[in-house]
């Protein structure tokens, strides 16, 4: 049975009522509204949030088109640029532990992966900051007596939408490329975790950015969310969230044909061949399913044994499972906190009632933990079918579906049988193996007896309806760009 931790920390600090941040003030939504922003880990308010709509989301954007225009900003020299973002990294890494803490009250994150992903947003912020005076054009050897010459520059405002799973991580990803490139941002943290993006704000506003460059507008997706994508005047959209989301967002934008990016999560297949390191292989499979709580874009969800090794596997990950921590985000010593909000926890049991209809053998975890907070028992599924939808659907909790094969050509044509695309992984000493299977599944990042290693300086995103488009790494600046061909005609 999974146990409780007891809480070790001292009491999590009073948050403050959280406003918009909009041409480098802290305003409340021009309605007045408010809605609650919740401590998974108890169910209870932590404090209200400006809740806005299309009058706040105009606000914004004409702010960051001002700041567009602003020389502080336009003619600043790219170097400095780069200067301007690294004080940004310096402040976050200043403010490490408040951050941490934040983030971990307000997701339901554990304490030191809320670190880590502290981290994460500095390396982030310091990796695109490199780039700021590396973003260079090219002359063209063009046919006649022209010079042809290209630059890159800003897309614009862009409209930045982002999830509740790695609030700060998500928010790096996507203020670092764009500043880099000079755009302005107008950003709609998610509803669920708006309180470390406001403290980030307070951050921006100390390092000097010019007022208008980076724009925060809280509220829900139907309201401020909607309108950012609709306003005629954002050029571009940077989304991560559900591909239900992305399909929305895709045809309002259409209206403007505004450029969209999307990162829209997986069903990622996980294989493990019986010339593995076992016990690594176990550990990893625990930690690409169980990490964060299943509530992870690269979870891996789908896992795949060979079947002779099946039994014993499944026997040795349910024990990992039944032994596991479940508690307070902020005790050091939990493994597990909570699953994010009510209505994640809802459809987790929902999909493990699902499981079990469809006639998967449940043996381990299948329940709510506790009777406060958002808790899921790590859960993991034998004998699963293909078809079932345990096996087919992001589900985005501590839930995982063994699937047996018996060789190579079988299981990349079953891992490739999703409309997902996101993540995939194998487990094997065999260096032909891991070699073809990773040129043939379809997915847009491939580990080779690892797992949810994600770096800055990767492109990472997803084939199919996992995404369109790349972030991290140089992939991402051409998303941030607009490229302009100059022609010269020349007398000699
Ligand atoms: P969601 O896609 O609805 O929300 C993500 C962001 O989009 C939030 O900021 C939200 O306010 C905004 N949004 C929602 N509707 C919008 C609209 N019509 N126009 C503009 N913005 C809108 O995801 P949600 O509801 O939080 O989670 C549902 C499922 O989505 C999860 O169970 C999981 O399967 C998946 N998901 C995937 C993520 C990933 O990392 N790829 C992250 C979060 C959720
Ligand atoms: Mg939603």
């Amino acid at each position: 049975m999974a146990t409780a931790t007891t809480p070790k920390r001292p009491a999590a600090p009073k948050v403050p009522d959280q406003k918009n941040f909009i041409n480098g003030q802290f305003v409340p939504s021009a309605s007045g509204k408010t809605f609650a922003a919740i401590n998974p880990a108890t169910g209870k308010e932590i404090c209200q949030v400006a809740a806005s709509d299309a009058a706040d989301i105009d606000q914004a954007v004409k702010a960051a088109r001002r700041a567009l225009d602003n020389p502080d900003w336009k003619r600043m020299d790219a170097p400095n640029r780069g200067l301007l973002m690294n004080r940004l990294a310096d402040l976050v890494e200043q403010n490490a532990e408040e951050l941490a803490v934040l983030e971990s009250l307000n997701s339901g994150k554990l304490i030191g992966d809320a670190q880590g992903d502290v981290q994460g947003v500095v390396n982030t912020l310091r990796y695109y900051a490199g780039w700021a005076d590396k973003i260079e054009g090219r002359t063209v050897p063009v046919r006649g007596n022209f010079l042809s010459y290209t630059l890159r520059q800003p897309v614009g405002v862009v409209g930045q939408i982002i999830p509740w799973n790695f609030p700060l991580l998500m928010l790096a990803w996507k203020w670092g490329p764009a500043l880099a490139c000079g755009n302005t941002i107008v950003m709609k943290p998610a509803e669920q975790t708006p309180i470390t993006a406001m403290k980030m704000a307070a951050l921006v506003q100390e390092a000097g950015f010019p007022d208008g460059v980076i724009n925060l507008v809280n509220g829900l997706g139907e309201t401020a969310g909607a309108a950012l994508v609709a306003h005629p005047d954002v050029n571009k959209i940077a989304f991560t969230g559900h591909y239900e989301t992305a399909k929305l967002i895709q045809k309002s934008a259409a209206d403007t044909l505004k450029r969209c990016t999307f990162e829209l999560g997986g069903k990622s297949p996980n294989v493990i061949f019986a010339d593995c390191d076992l016990e690594a292989a176990v550990e990893g499979a625990f930690h690409a399913i169980y990490f964060h709580g299943g509530q992870c874009c690269t979870a891996g969800s789908r896992l795949f044994v060979e079947d002779k090794i099946r039994g014993e596997f499944v026997e040795r990950l349910a024990a990992k499972a039944k032994d596991r921590k479940l508690g307070d985000p902020l005790d050091d010593a939990t493994q597990q906190g909570p699953q994010v909000s009510q209505e994640q926890l809802d459809k987790i049991l929902g999909y493990i009632k699902l499981g079990e209809q469809e006639g998967a053998k449940l043996v381990a975890g299948g329940a709510r933990f506790g009777d406060q907070g958002y808790y899921v028992t790590p859960t993991i599924f034998d004998n699963v079918k293909d078809d079932m939808a345990i096996a087919r659907d992001e589900i985005f909790g501590p839930v995982v579906s063994v699937l047996a094969f018996n060789d190579l050509d079988e299981v990349v044509a079953r891992a490739n049988s999703t409309y997902y695309g996101l993540a995939a992984a194998i487990w094997t000493q065999n260096l032909d193996k891991a070699h073809a299977y990773a040129r043939e599944v379809k997915a847009g990042t491939v580990w080779v007896n690892c797992y949810h290693v994600v770096d800055t300086t990767t492109p990472f995103g997803g084939f199919k309806m996992s995404g369109q488009g790349r972030e991290n790494g140089e992939a991402v600046l051409d998303h941030y760009t607009e490229l302009k061909t100059v022609t010269i005609k020349l007398n000699k």
